[in-house]
């Protein structure tokens, strides 16, 4: 891949771009920073396969539909092809002078195959073109960022499946709430995980269709078929009205939209993992393959992993707003404006994939639960409270009363130091008459837990089944992924 740095800046790239560029109305040459301002190529560049792939579609096409012969067609499609091995060898390195992707190929392609490389262009703009090329970046993209989401909901549902029965502080207000199977916990994410695999296929649907052959905005005098390409680069629909074809972005907005929510999901977990591993929580303990030190302070060991994922959501965030802007109140049918979706859209990319690797990385051996110490955590605070009041409300007191008198009973408690559970029967029954002894199995942290058996709640047998679901899931995601290839 390119740096931007080669291509920005730099005085030699400050070459005057030959008017030959553009047609003959042209005599004079572009002032060289205008060129550079004007160049996409420094990261379009990363179009270079797709674009590749559509111009030999495009070629196809052509001669399919007689516009060319069937000889200048393989010459095209060869040209390409070599062009393709060049850049793989990293041999083509198109400078400032040649703008996009686009035109670079087009002259490329011309010194190596001759004039003939001049007749691809027909029936064609570099408007249509560039849809084509982003719609499938974005759908091949789409594809791994999908099969990554898998293998982090795959370690999800390890670590959940060695967890059921520790035992977790559940919050709500960052206060201990009511305790959780640490399972119930993990699958949560996996849920979320679960809905942006979807989101994404449902996306997929509308970055997979064909704008080539609106050409600049209006169609084509060719008897071009636009069912032709659509179908060589198995694309699911083609774009009914040309105008639109060419202007659309509501894909990619979607597409960093989805981006975005799997940052929120991936950034809730490193908060958690953040504060879990500080000593005030010491939930979990950052192994060596995860956490990083202080330069200053020898006894740190920081969780700079998910403070970065945190960080990064930022980006995403940002990405999407840009792209909103660039869209808003523009005019058809194409403009120039067009050219700023890319950054955007090639960083929000990346920065999902490398936060998704990383999150991968943590949650598979990033981090160890300090089993002992959730088990502790449990049992020393008021968080069976509620399983109090469920004990009179199960034995015919209203459940406001019920509430009503454990809140008595807690204030008291922390009065004299207790917990519920140094209660003696004696005091219980001064509460109310209907407490037995069975009120201390009731109170237990495993029973708090495995008495939620609602559906979907933290009960065991709810947890078990979640996870045998979860299982069932990811191999109807992983069938559903193969079925595509
Ligand atoms: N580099 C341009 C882009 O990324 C390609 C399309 C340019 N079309 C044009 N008519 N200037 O949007």
């Amino acid at each position: 891949m390119f740096s931007t740095h080669n291509f920005q800046g730099s005085p030699l790239t400050h070459q005057p771009s030959s008017p030959q560029t553009w047609s003959q109305r042209f005599t004079g040459t572009l002032h060289p920073a205008i060129a550079t301002f004007n160049a996409s190529i420094s990261f379009d560049i990363a179009l270079i396969e797709y674009d590749l792939t559509g111009s030999q579609a495009h070629a196809q096409m052509l001669a399919h539909t007689g516009i060319i012969t069937d000889g200048e067609r393989d010459q095209l499609i060869s040209g390409l092809e070599s062009i393709r091995h060049e850049y793989r060898r990293g041999d083509f390195c198109p400078g400032i002078a040649l703008e996009d992707i686009h035109l670079a190929v087009e002259k490329r392609l011309t010194e190596l195959v001759g004039d003939v490389g001049k007749k691809l262009h027909t029936a064609r703009s570099r408007n249509d073109q560039v849809g084509t090329d982003i719609r499938l970046y974005l759908r091949h993209q789409i594809d791994e960022i999908r099969q990554q989401l898998g293998q982090f909901q795959t370690v999800l549902v390890e670590q959940a499946e060695q967890s059921v029965e520790t035992i977790i502080p559940g919050y709500t207000h960052l206060q201990r709430a009511q305790p959780i199977s640490l399972a119930h916990h993990l699958l949560a994410y996996f849920e979320m995980m679960q809905r942006d695999w979807e989101r994404l296929g449902d996306i997929y649907r509308r970055v997979n269709v064909s704008p080539l052959g609106a050409c600049a905005l209006a169609g084509t005098p060719f008897p071009i078929d636009r069912h032709y390409t659509a179908q060589l680069l198995e694309f699911q629909d083609v774009y009914g009205n040309s105008l639109d074809a060419v202007s659309d972005r509501d894909f990619a907005i979607e597409f960093l939209c989805a981006a975005s929510l799997i940052l929120v999901h991936l950034s809730r977990l490193a908060e958690e993992i953040i504060l879990w591993s500080s000593q005030e929580f010491h939930f979990v303990t950052l192994t060596d393959r995860c956490a990083t030190g202080s330069s200053i302070m020898p006894q740190k060991k920081n969780p700079d992993v998910p403070e970065l994922v945190r960080g990064k959501a930022g980006r995403v965030f940002g990405h999407l707003q840009a792209l909103l802007v660039i869209m808003k109140g523009l005019p058809l049918a194409y403009n120039k404006d067009l050219q700023e979706d890319k950054e955007p859209i090639f960083d929000g990319v990346s920065t999902v994939k490398t936060c998704l690797e990383a999150m991968t990385i943590l949650m598979g051996e990033g981090i160890v639960f300090n089993r002992e110490r959730l088990g502790m955590a449990v049992t020393e605070d008021f968080s069976n409270a509620t399983d109090v009041a469920d004990y009179l409300a199960n034995k015919g007191v209203p459940f406001r009363e019920a509430y009503n008198l454990v809140g008595q009973v807690v204030r008291t408690c922390i009065a004299s130091g207790k917990l519920l559970k140094d209660l003696t029967l004696e005091e219980w029954q001064a509460v109310h008459p209907q407490f037995d002894p069975d009120i201390y199995t009731a109170i237990t942290p495993r029973q708090v837990v495995a008495a939620r058996n609602s559906y979907g709640g933290t009960g065991f047998n709810q947890v078990r089944q979640a996870l045998i679901t979860a299982r069932t899931r990811l191999a109807d995601n992983n069938q559903t992924l193969l079925k595509r290839k």
